[in-house]
């Protein structure tokens, strides 16, 4: 382990400091590195991946071997942020044993320090068995995306009073069950923050307004990449997509008028040697080369 990776103690020691916790997701090595080299905390390998990667219309798509696969891209390249994989769906909730493997298969195959697990107090027995295994464990109440059938849609949850109440009751049975933050997604800004308040540990907020004590988004969502739907919460921090639209076009335009390649961007043969060569070549019929280059 690196000595200055970000570790859960830390995480949690954010918040008694009273210092925000800024966290993204990354899928592949090329982001990951980025977003690391930015100083973000924490990088969850999220399960979104199902959707701002491969282009499935939900998270529920997307299996084991993918999002390890993706895991271990992105552990590649951190040196200093934590790295949480996210268990997707059906991976944690058949079956405790096959729960503990999976989310071991993350810590062990993935490169990553930790896990998420989407769900309340109907999943403690799950998250125990998990820490008991020595494996960090983020929760993950609210909008819980791989239940979206369940939920009706991606919906704002904790909108009325019962509803609420469950959820600050999951927040505090979670905290108990020995998860080291939980993410709060899509409730109420009041709601999450009596949830903040009423634990020692972390909240990371997407969709929960400005009281928790720490953020996360989805990268795709906030350069501008992923754009097929805005959720009232999501600002774009770039239009990154408009601008690899601009520099693809550049690139498409610049072949095509023979712009690019120049010679600044070509490879030099010797010049003491090139008169040698031509003068080679326009002695050789076309058929000749070709029989020279078969003998190879
Ligand atoms: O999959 C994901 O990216 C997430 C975050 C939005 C919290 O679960």
């Amino acid at each position: 382990m690196s000595l200055q990776k970000v570790t859960a103690n830390k995480i949690i020691e954010k918040k008694k400091n009273g210092e925000k916790i800024v966290t993204l997701t990354s899928y592949d090595y090329a982001f990951a590195k980025i977003v690391d080299q930015c100083g973000i905390d924490l990088i969850l390998v999220g399960d979104s991946l199902s959707m701002v990667v491969l282009g499935y219309n939900n998270t529920l798509a997307v299996t084991m071997d993918e999002m390890i696969h993706h895991t271990k891209a992105v552990s590649r390249a951190v040196d200093n942020a934590m790295i949480v994989g996210d268990m997707p769906f059906l991976s944690y909730k058949i079956d405790i044993n096959e729960a503990v493997k999976n989310a071991g298969r993350f810590i062990q195959e993935g490169g990553a320090e930790a896990v998420k697990v989407e769900g309340g107090t109907e999943i403690i027995p799950i998250i125990e068995a998990m820490i008991k295994a020595d494996i960090q464990v983020m929760g993950h109440i609210g909008l819980t995306p791989q239940a979206i059938y369940q939920i009706g849609g991606f919906l704002v949850q904790g909108k009325t009073v019962e509803t609420a109440k469950n959820l600050i009751i999951a927040a505090q049975n979670l905290q108990n069950a020995g998860v080291f933050s939980i993410v709060l997604e899509s409730i109420p800004w009041q709601i999450a923050k009596i949830i903040t308040q009423s634990l020692d540990i972390p909240t990371i907020g997407i969709g929960a307004g400005p009281y928790c004590d720490g953020q996360i988004l989805v990268i795709h969502d906030m350069l501008g990449i992923f754009t097929d739907f805005k959720p009232k919460f999501l600002k774009y921090f770039e239009n990154l997509g408009d601008r690899m639209q601009n520099a693809i076009k550049k690139y498409k335009w610049e072949v095509e008028e023979e712009k690019y390649p120049d010679l600044i961007h070509s490879y030099e043969f010797p010049s003491d040697e090139l008169e040698e060569i031509k003068k080679w070549a326009t002695s050789q019929s076309f058929k000749e080369i070709n029989s020279y280059k078969m003998k190879q």
